[in-house]
């Protein structure tokens, strides 16, 4: 049997993980700045994650969600705690797709509506529901999902926004804090505090889907946090488990409290996957990786705008878009072969995507941009 061939891959096969740094079958080492595309909070095999998946694995790795699973409210209990946003149920569930699924049905459920409103650029994930509002994917949508009503809206167009918004139609709005695959724009802060006023005035729920800028990354817990708005719901996934397959919608039960018993998951929540998460939380809050994250990505930004061919960096913290004069395909691929450097690309042709681990300190930064900088000389 052959693998389904969805990816194209580059030839490098990495077969064991510590901190930012990633071993090839021949020991040869990457530093790793993707992140394995923003998953890698806390760094590869770290210790008190190791044990703590191994300690569950020891006790009981996985039962159904139609028993007591303390473990979920104990991962909920510490989100909160570090996170400081509260008052949220947490759902639990397996991957960024399926939380943006739930939470857009959450929305459709509350106030009966079918259409959905997101933005230029977007990217939500490839299941069905969440493929409808990926603006960035269009070209992967299938039959099955032509009749879905969805109106994007350029997400630089505060005026448009609100003007949908308002209207009134939509069930709710799904944006991204920080877009990742879309090339790291940013939604204005004061943008997101009127469209929550806009939300409230026309009864739209509110969605920040978190699933790729969230959990430290952007120097913030969350990144709409800088905007101080509270959304109706929030999508959680990547960085959350470190490589461990969870994710979560946190759901704000004072706008949704009726419709909890209409959704569902096999594995969502599971004793694994909570052990999991409960130790990126403890370790995120042991290192301070969210102010890690906040001092070390400024740092790293202003040195990124020194660099030759730089024309633009975009994002924040640890979430990082590195605009060159040029395409970066090439670039991408000598920093893997001829650097050992790995790091991501986006929608924007021109832009390197930089996602590293949120434990990384000085010394890997100032080896990340000896590294690229070596790979700008040669281009
Ligand atoms: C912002 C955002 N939302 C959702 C997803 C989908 O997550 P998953 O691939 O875990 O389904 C991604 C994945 O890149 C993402 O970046």
């Amino acid at each position: 049997m052959n693998i389904y061939d969805v990816y194209s891959l580059y030839d490098v096969t990495p077969v064991k993980g510590k901190g930012p740094y990633v071993y090839d079958e021949s020991g040869t080492e990457y530093l790793d700045f993707y992140g394995g595309h923003a998953v890698i909070s806390i760094g590869h095999s770290h210790p008190h994650y190791i044990n703590a998946i191994t300690d569950q694995l020891e006790q009981i790795a996985f039962y159904s969600n139609s028993v007591n699973n303390p473990l979920q409210q104990e991962l909920a209990d510490k989100l909160e705690a570090i996170s400081q946003v509260k008052g949220y149920d947490l759902f639990l569930i397996n991957s960024g797709a399926e939380a943006n699924d739930n939470a857009l049905k959450l929305a459709s459920f509350y106030n009966g509506r079918k259409s959905i409103l997101a933005l230029t650029n977007s990217f939500h994930g490839r299941t069905s529901a969440a493929i409808n509002v990926t603006h960035t994917g269009r070209k992967h949508q299938a039959p099955i999902n032509h009749g879905a009503e969805v109106v994007y809206c350029d997400h630089e167009n505060l005026e448009e926004i609100i003007k949908e918004v308002k209207s009134g139609h939509h069930a709710c709005i799904i944006i991204e804090g920080i877009q990742g695959v879309g090339g790291l724009d940013m939604i204005d802060p004061s943008y997101l505090q009127d469209i929550r006023k806009a939300c409230d005035e026309s009864d739209t729920i509110l969605i920040m889907d978190e699933v790729q800028c969230g959990y430290g990354r952007s120097g913030q817990f969350f990144s709409f946090q800088s905007a101080d708005i509270r959304p109706d719901i929030i999508t959680t996934a990547k960085g959350m488990g470190n490589g461990f397959p969870v994710s979560g919608v946190l759901i704000d039960p004072i706008k949704m409290p009726a419709v909890k018993s209409r959704l569902g998951t096999t594995y969502g929540g599971n004793h694994l996957a909570c052990a999991a998460s409960i130790a990126v939380l403890e370790v995120i809050r042991e290192e301070n990786l969210v102010h890690n994250a906040k001092t070390l990505g400024a740092q790293l930004k202003s040195a990124l705008a020194q660099l030759p061919y730089v024309t633009n960096v975009k994002g924040a913290g640890l979430m990082m878009g590195l605009e060159l004069e040029f395409a970066i395909k090439s670039l991408r691929k000598d920093l893997i072969f001829k650097h050992q450097l790995f790091t991501g690309s986006s929608t924007n042709p021109n832009l390197l995507r930089l996602l590293p681990p949120l434990n990384i300190n000085q010394g890997h930064v100032d080896q990340f941009l000896e590294k690229l900088s070596a790979g700008l000389k040669s281009i």
